[in-house]
């Protein structure tokens, strides 16, 4: 069991170290060229891909969480509990999803959605959630929730999941606006060590 825990303070500080890259609008031709790369790639990633396999370890897999606050839903003093939307983020290496960018016209990184993952099937890691409101059990968060995949040349993997979290929190609103709000947030996998 792997469980993952990080302090509202430590989100905020990432999300404030995210940037925004805005790049410059293609032509039509370039896009045409990108499409047809792009096609070509897929094709030739996922033609012998099979998704419900484990990618090929040489070292144990790395999952690499992050997770960025989007707005505060609720606050219930009461139960010291607040509903938050947040975003996470997961990365990891699938080797099998590497490419070389000369021979795909520059292409660095594709996105797939949820919807075109269904037919391609990227290998997905089984991580649970334990906060999650008006849930009891816990959460397989890549089979419930809409994932978009970015995958890069390299083989990293990043899936971007959007969820409401529900996390007990020890509120203290006693010395506004210098107060803070101690929540936490559970992760986990099911693999061992080893695998
Ligand atoms: C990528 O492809 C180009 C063109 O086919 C080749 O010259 C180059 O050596 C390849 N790079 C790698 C890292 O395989
Ligand atoms: C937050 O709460 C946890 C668990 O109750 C505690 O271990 C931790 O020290 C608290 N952190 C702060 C900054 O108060």
């Amino acid at each position: 069991m792997f469980a993952f825990r990080m302090q509202l303070k430590e989100l905020f500080a990432l999300f404030s170290m995210m940037s925004l890259n805005v790049p410059l609008a293609p032509t039509g031709e370039e896009m045409e060229s990108r499409f047809e790369n792009e096609q070509k790639l897929k094709l030739d990633l996922f033609e012998n891909y099979d998704g419900t396999m484990f990618p090929k370890l040489t070292r144990p897999l790395m999952v690499q969480p992050m997770m960025t606050i989007d707005h505060i839903r609720s606050i219930n003093e009461e139960q010291g509990a607040m509903t938050i939307s947040m975003t996470l983020y997961f990365i990891w290496t699938d080797s099998r999803l590497q490419w070389n960018r000369t021979e795909y016209g520059g292409i660095k990184a594709f996105a797939k959605n949820h919807y075109e993952n269904m037919a391609w099937n990227i290998w997905s890691p089984t991580i649970f959630i334990t906060e999650l409101p008006g849930v009891n059990t816990q959460t397989d968060l890549f089979l419930n929730h809409d994932v978009d995949f970015l995958v890069h040349y390299t083989g990293s993997v990043t899936a971007t999941i959007k969820v409401l979290i529900n996390t007990p929190c020890l509120l203290s609103f006693g010395d506004y606006p210098n107060d803070y709000q101690n929540c936490s947030l559970t992760l986990m996998t099911p693999y061992t060590a080893n695998v």
